[in-house]
Order: structure tokens, then C-alpha cells, then sequence
């Protein structure tokens, strides 16, 4: 195991009616002025965003609103909310939604007090030394945003996807009520799986050794997973499944199931490039490069896969660790296919003569190599898209 320091300092309210809280725990974290941000009207239709204001006036917590995030988001409503922010001297940034609109309010939280353009946190790396609070109130559980210190913006010039992190951008509380999934479209639902199971697995596929727990929490996250989600398919409004997923969801990508260990992180960048070209959903794309990634590996380490294979799809071991492999790659895209995804370029609606561009941009943007558990060329991940398709 690798040394590792975890911090995750972020508040959980989880459950029934939750948002209540909102006004408190702003007030708890020191808000002075708060921008209350949300996307393309979910939060206003069903009276979640009249819920958390009259909960912000009830602890008389000065606030303004800023709606309109889209899916995969933009850096120009970033620039508008840094313009707002700096005018309004705003201090704290309330997120509620998705990771679209949590991934947004962190690239303003950035951006606000740094001298410079906010996307060189994206695009030249540079470190992040301060931030304003960001909170969330989570609709989906999917990106694991709320408990996360990532952020992925596009730029809309040129569609260029891609994320920074750092420990500040952690949220410092994340109200999760399962009942506010309830409207989510099978869809949506369906593409907030795909990605934390993603989460998940980026994680577990490394070559670090003596990992058994992190090994053993990653599958009983998969597990619970793949238990849970035919559930919420057919019982969109069972609350325990719901609630289950959601947890799920931030377990996944809030550190707990990759200290001490390599991540790879290679299909997720991949992904990014199809996102930042078709404007597809995050999840829908992972559905499509999960099972090519793994197929292609398979020639290159097939005990890691095919011990995947065993104890999260429940394949029978056999000696050839590669049948093994390849039959746990089948389970895990028969299961996209059964919850409504797309499991290759054509459902995804992805075209093969793109694929030198994908691997241009791709490694334009990450580099000669991407991942770890298999350090990628561009001949790899041009062969992986080709799997895809
Ligand atoms: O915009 P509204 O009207 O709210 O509708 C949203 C949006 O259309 C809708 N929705 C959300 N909650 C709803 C709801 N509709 C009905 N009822 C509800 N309760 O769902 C749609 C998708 O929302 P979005 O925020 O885009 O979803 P998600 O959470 O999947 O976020 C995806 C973004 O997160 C990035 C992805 O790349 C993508 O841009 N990621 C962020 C990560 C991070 N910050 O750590 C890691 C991930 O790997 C990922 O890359
Ligand atoms: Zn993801």
C-alpha cells in the first residue's frame, strides 16, 4: 500500500427533507453573502429552489440566484458568475443540482479570487491556493461532486473538456435528500450509474499491491450498485434504493475507494474528448468506454480483470484468466445495455471516422501516455475508441 494522506472534511446531511437545513448550515460555515446556483430549471420546477431560499430568508442569510448551467458546462456562465461574485461580494457559493452546476460553482469559487483567467487551473495546472466555500445541494448522484475536490469545465471555443482538483474545493456541506431523485428521467438515473460504477473502477484497476481493503470496499460499492440500480429502474420511487445509490455515488468518488493505490483514470479522459466533441451525457460515454478499455486490457493484465470478473459478476474462476476476464466484460455491458445505455459508438451516436481526431485532441491535451494500470500510446487508445465502436 502507498503512503497517502486522505482529507475529506465535507458535511453530509443526508435523508427526508434535508434541505431545510440549508439556511443553518450556511450560517454554520460563515456565509456572509451567498450565491444560490442551479441549472437549466429541474430545481425550479419541482419547488426545490423555492424550498433552500425560504430556508436561506429564514435564517436571514443574504443571498442572489444564478440559474442556467447546462450539461457538460461552460466556461462562459464561469465568467459570468466570476463577474457577479466580484460585484455582489459574494463568499460562498451554493450549488444545487448535479456536477454540472457543483463543477461550475467551484470554477467561479477559483476564479473569483484569482488575479487571472480561471481556466489556467485547467489548462496549465497551476495550483489552487484559494477558493471561495462552495456547498451543495445534490439532485443526482452521479459525478460525486458533492464530495469531491474535482471540477470539469468545457471550454465552448474549440470544446475543450477538462478538470483540476484541489483539497479547497471540497464542499463544506452537501445536503443529499433521496426523495429529490424521484424526478430524475430513466436516463439521467440510468448515466449518474454508469459513472459512479466508472468512479469506481478507475480506482480498482491498479497495479498497486496490498490493497485488500480498498480492494474490498470498491466491490461491495460495485455490488451495491448493480443490486441496487434495477431497483430504481423499475421502482423509480423507492426510496431505499434511491437512497442507497445516492450514497453510493459520493462512496465512489470521495476518496475512500483509491487511498494507498495507483489510479488510472484512462477512460475517463477518454470519455472527456467524446463529451467535448458530441456533447453526449458523461455516463452514456463511460457505458461505451468502460467495456472497450477493459476488453483491450485484457491482453495486458488479465488476473486483475478477471479477479474483477469473479467477485463483482460472480464469473466461475478458470485457469484461463482471460476467457475469465472477457466474460465479466460481457456481464458488465450486458448490464449498461439492461438499464438503457449505449454500449457502443453508433448507439452512442459517435462516429468511427472521428477517431483520429479523438486521439489528436486526447493526446493534445493529457500528453504522450494516459493512465497507469497500462500506461497508453496513442496506438492503444486508438485501438481502445476502435473497440468502441
Ligand atoms: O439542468 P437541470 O434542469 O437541473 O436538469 C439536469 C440536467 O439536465 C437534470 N437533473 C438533475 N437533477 C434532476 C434533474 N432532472 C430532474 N430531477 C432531478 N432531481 O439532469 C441533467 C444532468 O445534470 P448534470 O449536473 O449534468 O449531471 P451529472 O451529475 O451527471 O454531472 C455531469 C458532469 O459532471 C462531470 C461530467 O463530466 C459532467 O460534465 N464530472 C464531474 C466530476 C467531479 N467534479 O468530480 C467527476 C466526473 O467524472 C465527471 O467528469
Ligand atoms: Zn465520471
Amino acid at each position: 500500500m502507498n503512503n497517502f494522506v486522505f482529507y475529506s472534511p465535507t458535511e453530509f446531511v443526508f435523508g427526508k427533507d434535508a434541505e431545510v437545513m440549508v439556511g443553518k448550515l450556511v450560517k454554520k460555515y460563515g456565509a456572509k453573502k451567498v450565491l444560490v446556483l442551479y441549472g437549466g430549471g429541474s430545481v425550479v420546477k419541482s419547488g426545490l429552489l423555492t424550498r433552500v431560499e425560504d430556508s436561506l430568508t429564514s435564517e436571514k442569510v443574504v443571498y442572489l440566484s444564478l440559474g442556467g448551467v447546462q450539461p457538460n458546462p461552460i466556461d462562459t456562465k464561469v465568467y459570468e458568475g466570476i463577474d457577479l461574485c466580484r460585484k455582489e461580494k459574494v463568499d460562498f457559493i451554493l450549488a444545487i443540482g448535479g456536477g454540472s452546476v457543483i463543477d461550475t460553482a467551484k470554477a467561479i469559487a477559483l476564479g473569483v479570487p484569482y488575479q487571472g483567467n480561471f481556466w489556467d487551473f485547467y489548462n496549465k495546472g497551476i495550483k489552487i491556493e484559494s477558493a471561495l466555500k462552495v456547498a451543495t445541494v445534490l439532485t443526482i448522484p452521479a459525478a460525486g461532486s458533492e464530495g469531491s475536490g474535482n471540477t470539469v469545465i468545457t471550454k465552448e471555443e474549440g470544446s475543450v473538456k477538462l478538470g483540476t482538483g484541489s483539497p479547497l474545493l471540497r464542499p463544506v456541506f452537501s445536503v443529499m435528500n433521496p426523495l429529490l431523485t424521484y424526478t430524475l428521467p430513466p436516463f439521467q438515473t440510468a448515466c449518474g450509474i454508469a459513472d459512479m460504477m466508472a468512479h469506481v473502477m478507475e480506482r480498482y484497476f491498479s497495479n498497486t499491491e496490498g490493497v485488500e481493503i480498498s480492494n474490498r470496499l470498491s466491490e461491495a460499492v460495485l455490488l451495491t450498485i448493480i443490486k441496487e440500480a434495477p431497483v430504481v429502474m423499475a421502482e423509480p420511487i423507492n426510496y431505499d434504493a434511491r437512497a442507497n445509490i445516492m450514497w453510493a455515488g459520493t462512496m465512489a468518488h470521495n476518496g475512500t475507494c483509491g487511498v494507498g493505490r495507483e489510479e488510472d483514470w484512462s477512460t475517463h479522459f477518454m470519455e472527456h474528448e467524446l463529451s467535448a466533441l458530441y456533447n453526449v451525457t458523461h455516463g452514456a460515454g463511460l457505458a461505451v468506454m468502460f467495456p472497450a478499455w477493459m476488453t483491450y486490457l485484457a491482453d495486458f493484465n488479465p488476473d486483475m480483470l478477471a479477479q474483477y470478473a469473479v467477485r463483482v459478476w460472480g464469473v466461475p474462476d478458470g485457469a484461463d484468466k482471460k476467457t475469465v476476464a472477457l466474460k465479466g466484460v460481457e456481464a458488465l455491458k450486458k448490464f449498461f445495455s439492461s438499464i438503457g445505455l449505449p454500449v457502443s459508438f453508433k448507439e452512442l451516436g459517435a462516429k468511427e471516422e472521428d477517431i483520429d481526431e479523438l486521439v489528436k485532441r486526447l493526446h493534445g491535451h493529457k500528453g504522450e501516455t494516459i493512465g497507469s494500470f497500462k500506461k497508453l500510446t496513442k496506438e492503444d487508445t486508438r485501438k481502445i475508441y476502435q473497440l468502441a465502436v
